[in-house]
């Protein structure tokens, strides 16, 4: 595996790392007010990062393109911006991350989306 398609799935197994300590770190305090939270860095950050991983490296020409680095930059900026912005939100209140996170997120799963499209065969 190299170029994009390792990026996305190294970053994976970086967040479900990250996601496997902060349950287990909150099984031992028993308090799963960041469950939320944890799930999104499990699910945005190591599901769908690795899954975009296997298809750059299946589709080898999506992953040559200007637009992987751009999908790679823009997923990653989501995780970055919705994981901390839900914890945020379950603290205070304070939603303007998540929601900047969630959008950011969506739109990186857009330009996943024409690029699917345009890898047809
Ligand atoms: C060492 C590994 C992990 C530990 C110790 C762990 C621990 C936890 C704990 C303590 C909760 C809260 C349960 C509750 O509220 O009663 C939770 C919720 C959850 N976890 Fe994990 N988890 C782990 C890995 C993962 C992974 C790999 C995923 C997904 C790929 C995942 C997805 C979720 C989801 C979806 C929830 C429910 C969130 C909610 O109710 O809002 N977890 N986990």
């Amino acid at each position: 595996m190299k170029g994009i398609s390792f990026w996305f799935f190294f970053s994976g197994v970086v967040y479900v790392t990250l996601g496997m300590a902060w349950g287990i770190e909150m099984g031992m305090r028993h308090d799963f007010q960041m469950a939320p939270a944890h799930a999104h860095l499990n699910l945005v950050g190591w599901v769908t990062m690795a899954l975009f991983g296997v298809f750059y490296h299946l589709v080898p020409n999506a992953a040559e393109s200007g637009l992987a680095k751009l999908h790679f930059a823009v997923a990653t900026l989501g995780v970055w911006l919705l994981v901390p912005g839900i914890a945020m939100t379950l603290k205070s209140g304070a939603e303007g991350m998540a929601i900047a996170g969630a959008l950011v997120t969506l739109a990186s799963m857009l330009i996943f989306l024409l690029t699917v499209v345009r890898s047809r065969a």
